[in-house]
């Protein structure tokens, strides 16, 4: 947005005494309808450059007027790509710029750089921050962006300590401002469909256990540049660059698979759950990749869910058998969620299995299935020997009777859709120009980061931990970790 000198402190004063009014879905700056939010870019790797080529390139309400990275290639890649999306020119590595296009580009905003994401907040008008840095980065550069009046998109995992999560949960609150948390799933239409097939539409019925991998067979470290020599600017941010690009792989900078990969699924869990694990058992190991590095490269997590009545994921059931009986069909219940990540075994690759007693869905990034379930129902009263005879050899353990059941369907599958990085941004300026809270904003972040937190505590200590309620319990209002939206909405 084009303003005058004043406008950032006049964020930081509004967004001061907005909490209430931003939670009701207040704008305190009212945004021209063609008017685009200014965005820098802080930490321009693999993740931020995807964001810039993808994400941000389909948000045309979004202009990027500043990138960052302390590494100076980096920051080079991040410059020639925000100007294409500036200019809204979609790119890949096969594709070769027309002369229109580059003229295009030539005429749209070329960002400026910065190593230092504080000169960047000093020196830029910016309305909001992209930042996809290492995740020991994440809490301070948030902070830092919070305090100066920003509005922050964050990668995940959001925090690492329970400590930060409370501090940014609070700080929010203060402020009356929100952080959307990098968990793209979240605005992927197919799983919001499948969301409404579950809550709104009882389709599989109740969710009794949930299976999620990510399976790869992939060293995860990152060669370095040859004969690289960093430049002065660089030495003030890097003293080892090796550590520095492979900072995935070191338990310094990074928790491994538990953040890195882990809680993409964790936070699907939660989600259709409604709720965070009151326990976890986890184990992992350092047993195949074993080139320095310091983080595990094989887990498994068991994770315990309980449900209760007045819980928002609670499903009562149906009495399927005579001997079951009424009043224990409403009593709480657990749900079991167990999850491996795999960096020697590619099968199975990325998928979530939402297991209920009428159906299945099996989720992925790219394609969504729904299975159904034979409901098998106990009818023994009034029945002959002959009868009950005849059910139990007839079928009545079969599991999945017709091809639809066996084979799944596909949600949205004749619908042409946009990736979530686009939705993802779509939303995120959206709520910036209209006043709304991001469906993955502060909480689904620091919750999802709870599961890895107390994951990692019980790969380190050993045994079971217990997630207490009072890490994410506060006493003022918080927005929700579970909501969903409408699919129809979310592709129009
Ligand atoms: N949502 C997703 O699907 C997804 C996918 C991949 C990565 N991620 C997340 O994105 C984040 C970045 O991951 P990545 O794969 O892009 O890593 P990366 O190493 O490719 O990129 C990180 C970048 O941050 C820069 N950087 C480090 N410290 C900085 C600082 N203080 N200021 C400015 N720049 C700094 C590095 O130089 C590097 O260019 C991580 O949190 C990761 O978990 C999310």
């Amino acid at each position: 947005m084009k303003t005058n000198m004043n406008r950032r402190n006049f964020l930081m004063t509004a967004g001061a005494t907005a909490g209430f009014a931003i939670a009701s879905g207040y704008s305190p700056f009212s945004y021209a309808q063609n008017e685009k939010v200014r965005v820098g870019c802080i930490g321009t790797g693999g993740q931020g450059t995807f964001h810039i080529r993808d994400g941000l390139t389909g948000t045309p309400d979004i202009e990027i007027v500043a990138v960052c990275d302390v590494f100076l290639p980096h920051q080079r890649e991040a410059i020639k790509l925000a100007q294409l999306a500036n200019a809204g020119i979609t790119i890949t590595p096969e594709k070769r710029l027309t002369d229109e296009e580059k003229q295009m580009a030539s005429a749209a905003t070329r960002p400026n750089a910065y190593y230092d994401y504080k000169e960047m907040l000093e020196k830029e008008e910016l309305d909001a921050v992209v930042i996809a840095t290492p995740l020991a980065t994440h809490f301070p550069i948030t902070m830092d962006c919070l305090n100066a009046g920003k509005w922050v998109f964050c990668e995940k995992t959001l925090v690492k300590t329970i400590e930060e999560g409370r501090d940014l949960i609070t700080r929010c609150h203060e402020l009356g401002r929100w952080v959307q948390v990098g968990h793209q799933r979240r605005y992927n239409p197919k799983y919001n469909m499948a969301m409404g097939l579950a809550y709104d539409d009882n389709m599989i019925g109740r969710i009794t256990h949930i299976t999620a991998q990510w399976h790869r067979n992939h060293y995860w470290r990152r060669v370095l540049p040859k004969d690289y020599v960093l430049n002065d600017e660089e030495k003030k941010f890097i003293t080892d660059l090796e550590h520095h690009l492979n900072w995935r792989i070191y338990a310094d900078s990074s928790e491994g698979l538990f953040t890195e990969l882990a809680t993409h699924q964790t936070d699907i869990s939660n989600w259709f759950l409604k709720k965070v694990p009151s326990r976890v058992h986890a184990f992992g190991g350092l047993d195949y990749w074993r080139d320095g590095r310091t983080t595990d490269d094989n887990i498994l997590l068991a994770f315990e869910y309980e449900e209760s009545s007045n819980d928002p994921g609670f499903m009562p059931i149906d009495q399927r058998s005579q001997f079951q009986k009424l009043r224990e069909l409403s009593k709480p219940y657990t749900v079991r969620s167990v999850y491996s990540s795999i960096l020697a075994n590619a099968k199975r690759g990325a998928s979530e299995l939402i297991q209920g007693d009428r159906g299945t869905f099996e989720l992925t990034e790219g394609k969504c299935l729904m299975f159904g379930e034979d409901v098998v129902t106990q009818k023994d009263e009034g029945q002959s020997a002959e009868e009950m005879a005849a059910a139990t050899t007839a079928g009545s353990t079969r599991q999945v009777s017709t091809e639809e059941l066996l084979n799944g369907k596909e949600l949205l599958a004749d619908v042409a859709l946009l990736t979530p990085d686009v939705y993802q941004f779509r939303a995120f300026a959206n709520c910036i120009k209209n006043g709304g809270v991001p469906r993955s904003n502060q909480m689904v972040g620091f919750t999802t980061a709870i599961t890895a937190i107390a994951a990692i505590k019980s790969r380190r200590e050993g045994g079971v931990v217990e997630i207490d309620p009072s890490w994410y319990s506060f006493d003022f209002e918080v927005p929700s970790f579970y909501d969903f939206g409408k699919w129809e909405e979310e592709i129009s």
